[in-house]
């Protein structure tokens, strides 16, 4: 055959495949979610997330150690309270367990870069990301409480705060309340294209976050919604939003490649819980390669524009790229 273009040239060898290479997963694009609890010399597990824990405070410091040695830059913390109530009040209480959890952590690894999810839901007694009103998740006046959650956990010390509730203006809120507080230099990572999803649910058993009455779809998106995703983004980055979270990420390709091409800022593809799942009860079957699987669904992410990667894989992608070399 008289073929002049022969893609396959490029492919012989493992050496020119590596050459060619148009994509890489990197420590550095590492972000590793993990959850704080109360008490003493505790990690429980969560059921369908085997190698996720649930960490008390002296554990949780245990368990950075291993984060830090094993080069990943930056962790991303939730929060079980002792105990919820309507208005979430644990969510910025000046020594809740997440802004604990800050001190403690920015006090043993000051370089490890520590974001916060800031929301209500796993504080409210409801389980919902807003106050209630007679069955409404109501808007305007979650914002303040947003805000006051994003400024407490400035104050303890967090170096980012990723704004999950989709409220409309709450990058706004919490912009303008750190600056006026004095953390201009805080950025904030906006949960913008967040969609209500099925593969969240092992992490509200995780997070005891499920909503007791209803369900997200009233604030988070329509899953059939992609333009909306731009219009979301683009509010959030006008309101002040440094960096664009997009989630789920498997099933949400075309959300980040669009993301990524029409706003260029830096891209957070967040891998959640009910991707992990699957992963994992798939290898735990032996039906899936579980390292081949996880390192193709990463750069699958970056191929499509993300430049980070929030995964509970965290731990053993940076384990498999450190043998590799
Ligand atoms: C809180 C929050 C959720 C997740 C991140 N922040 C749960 C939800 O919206 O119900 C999901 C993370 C995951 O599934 O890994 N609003
Ligand atoms: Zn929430």
């Amino acid at each position: 055959m008289d073929l002049k273009r022969r893609p396959r040239r490029l492919r012989a060898s493992e050496t020119i495949r590596k050459m060619v290479r148009e994509n890489h997963l990197r420590i550095d694009d590492l972000i590793y979610p993990m959850f704080v609890m109360p008490g003493e010399k505790t990690r429980v597990e969560v059921s369908a997330m085997p190698g996720v824990y649930n960490f008390s405070l002296d554990e949780f410091v245990k368990a950075l150690d291993e984060v830090v040695k094993l080069g990943i830059p930056a962790i991303l913390l939730f929060g079980i309270p002792e105990s919820k109530d309507s208005v979430g009040s644990g969510a910025y209480a000046e020594h809740g367990i997440v802004q604990e959890a800050v001190r403690i952590a920015k006090k043993h690894y000051p370089e490890l870069y520590v974001i916060t999810d800031v929301c209500l839901c796993e504080y409210t007694d409801h389980g919902h990301c807003g106050l209630i009103e007679q069955g409404e998740i109501l808007n305007d006046p979650t914002l303040d409480l947003l805000a006051q959650t994003a400024l407490s956990h400035a104050r303890a010390g967090a170096d980012m705060v990723a704004p999950s509730d989709m409220m409309d203006g709450r990058v706004a809120a919490i912009r303008d309340l750190l600056d006026k507080e004095g953390y201009a230099h805080i950025p904030i990572m906006a949960y913008s294209a967040k969609f209500a999803s099925g593969f969240y649910g092992p992490f509200r058993e995780a997070a005891g976050s499920t909503p007791q009455f209803g369900d997200r779809r009233t604030y988070q998106m329509d899953p059939p919604n992609g333009n909306e995703a731009m219009l979301e983004t683009a509010l959030d980055i006008e309101e002040g939003a440094d960096l664009i979270i997009v989630k789920p990420a498997l099933a949400y390709g075309d959300i980040i490649y669009r993301t990524k091409e029409r706003f260029g800022l830096p891209v957070a593809a967040y891998n959640v819980s009910g991707e992990y799942s699957m992963v994992k009860a798939a290898a735990a079957n032996g039906w899936i390669d579980e390292k081949r699987i996880v390192m193709e669904a990463l750069v699958s992410m970056k191929r499509a524009g993300a430049d980070l990667l929030i995964t509970y894989h965290a731990l053993d992608v940076a384990r498999w790229l450190n043998e590799e070399g």
